[in-house]
């Protein structure tokens, strides 16, 4: 047997919602070091509100969110990266009257203080379409180049996790390929990531493990190794349909954040 991995991102029974609404019940999952984990759910599963009670967008209601042995529950947004945790929100939340040079540099600026892993010329080599686009303002990029830049802007905060909401959502199957071969250079560099994503094809591709949300609860884990079995035993196909798929209606930005 292989030796366990060291943990990175550990979260154990963590609760969360809006107002009234509960939308996390004790959700425990975790990312070791140079593993890629995947999150898969239905719409309104709570993936999204998962990602930010990570980036500290969401109080926590109950629980623990650990990276490294530190405490990341009660730390305001600005401070997880520092502490090794890039998230790539849904929204990609990039300052769009500034150019991409300008969105890269104020990530690399705000990156941990260490020996940078990831340099401008590298990620610029990860999505050489943004070389172009330097000096563009970010709000009049494509979606999928903006989901680029988002992505870039995450590695250049330097991270020992890299937490993605749906990366590939919404955009161009040629611009899907591109970012999907990014994440596997990524994870064969040792990268660990936790991918949130709803395609299960995506999913097996992409991450060593998985766990299954439904109504906020992990209903399901795909366990290291047994990717093919579960697609095999339709098992997947029964955990995300047992919890009920549910439409989400448009919906208000979130407001409630820790200070
Ligand atoms: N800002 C908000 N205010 C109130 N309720 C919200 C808010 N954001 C999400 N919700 C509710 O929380 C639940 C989970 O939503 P969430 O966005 O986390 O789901 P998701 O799994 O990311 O879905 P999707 O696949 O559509 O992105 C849904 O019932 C949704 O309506
Ligand atoms: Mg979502």
């Amino acid at each position: 047997m292989s030796a366990p991995r060291e943990l990175l991102l550990d979260l154990q029974k963590v609760s969360a919602g809006y107002g009234a609404l509960k939308v996390l019940h004790d959700v425990s999952l975790h990312v070791g070091k140079a593993e890629v984990v995947g999150l898969l759910g239905a719409n309104g599963a709570g993936k999204s509100t998962l990602v930010r009670t990570i980036s500290g967008h969401l109080r926590v209601r109950s629980g623990t969110i650990r990276h490294g042995g530190v405490d990341l529950t009660r730390l305001a947004p600005h401070r997880i990266p520092q502490h090794g945790v890039a998230v790539v929100l849904e929204a990609r939340n990039l300052f769009g009257d500034m150019t991409v040079a300008e969105n890269l540099g104020l990530a690399l600026r705000n990156g941990r203080q260490r020996v940078p892993r990831f340099s401008i010329k590298d990620v610029l080599n990860l999505f050489p379409v943004l070389t172009e686009k330097y000096g563009t303002p970010a709000k009049l990029l494509s979606g999928g180049q903006q989901q680029m830049v988002a992505i870039a802007r995450a590695l250049l905060l330097q991270p020992d996790v890299l937490v993605l909401d749906e990366p590939s959502t919404g955009l161009a199957p040629k611009i899907i390929k591109d970012i999907v071969e990014v994440l596997q250079q990524l994870r064969s560099e040792g990268m660990s990531m936790l991918l949130i994503e709803q395609n299960v094809s995506m999913a097996a591709q992409l991450t060593d493990r998985a766990y299954v949300l439904s109504l906020g609860r992990i209903v399901y884990e795909v366990a290291e190794g047994t990717w093919k079995n579960t697609l095999e035993s339709g098992a997947l196909a029964d955990a995300y349909l047992g919890g009920g798929m549910k439409s989400v209606e448009p919906r208000p930005p979130v407001k409630e954040s820790r200070q």
